[in-house]
């Protein structure tokens, strides 16, 4: 039995699911890749979808699980990313525990506030963010971006800007935290903004590669 794959259209827009239900995420994505021919959609353009636990072990393995539960599902390309801050001191915690290190229900707050207790008295203060983002098809196949941000855990909390962590974490290059950055700043040093500026770089061979990997085998014997 022979197999061959269908003829690529490079000219017809595809459709890339973003993961996520947050708004902010997706127009962010939208505005990065406006330039190419694609249709960005996210999970709120789809009925009901089971949501997927993120019980991997690595960012790799939580990415990798979005992308391609929701490409699965949707039977369309799915982009997913996961992140988190990695501190030496504490072995690499939160790490993929980021978003749940002091409970479920906990606030940002609470969560750098725990973060600070652990870190009392501790002169090693490395830390670092880390992003991956993975873009899978229906089949299996993915491709994964990866990217750090190295910094120093701060002795307490300082701007007002950002989300998560920001407020504890010191950029040493810019001599501020990352709630002290403007959004822009950060987006230019940090981890998920250096991850999605190589898949804004590298977007038309990552098309070629959804579409021959989307192209559906033609029977001929
Ligand atoms: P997510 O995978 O992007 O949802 O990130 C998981 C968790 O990591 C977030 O809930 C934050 O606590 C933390 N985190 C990820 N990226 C950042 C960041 O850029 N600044 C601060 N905290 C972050």
């Amino acid at each position: 039995m022979f197999y061959v794959s269908c003829e690529v259209d490079v000219q017809k827009s595809i459709i890339l699911v973003i993961a996520t239900r947050n708004k902010g995420k997706t127009a962010e994505i939208k505005r990065l890749l406006k330039n190419y021919p694609v249709e960005i959609k996210d999970l709120d353009d789809f009925g009901p979808i089971p949501q997927i636990k993120e019980t991997g072990q690595t960012f790799d393995d939580n990415a990798y699980k979005k992308a391609s539960f929701t490409a699965r599902v949707l039977g369309l390309p799915a982009l997913a990313d996961d992140s988190g801050l990695l501190v030496e001191a504490l072995n690499g915690a939160p790490g993929v525990y980021s978003g749940r290190y002091a409970g479920e229900a906990a606030t940002d707050e609470e969560r750098c506030l725990k973060l600070l207790n652990e870190m009392a008295g501790k002169s090693d203060r490395r830390a670092a963010f880390e992003c991956v983002v993975s873009i899978a098809v229906p089949s299996g196949p993915a491709l994964t971006y990866e990217a750090r941000c190295e910094g120093l855990i701060t002795e307490a909390p300082s701007g007002l800007g950002g989300f998560g962590y920001d407020p504890i974490f010191f950029y040493p290059p810019h001599k501020k935290t990352f709630a002290e950055l403007t959004i822009q700043e950060k987006n230019r040093i940090s981890h998920r903004g250096k991850a999605f500026a190589e898949i804004k770089d590298e977007f038309d061979r990552i098309l070629i590669w959804i579409r021959q990997h989307m192209s559906i085998p033609e029977k001929v014997k």
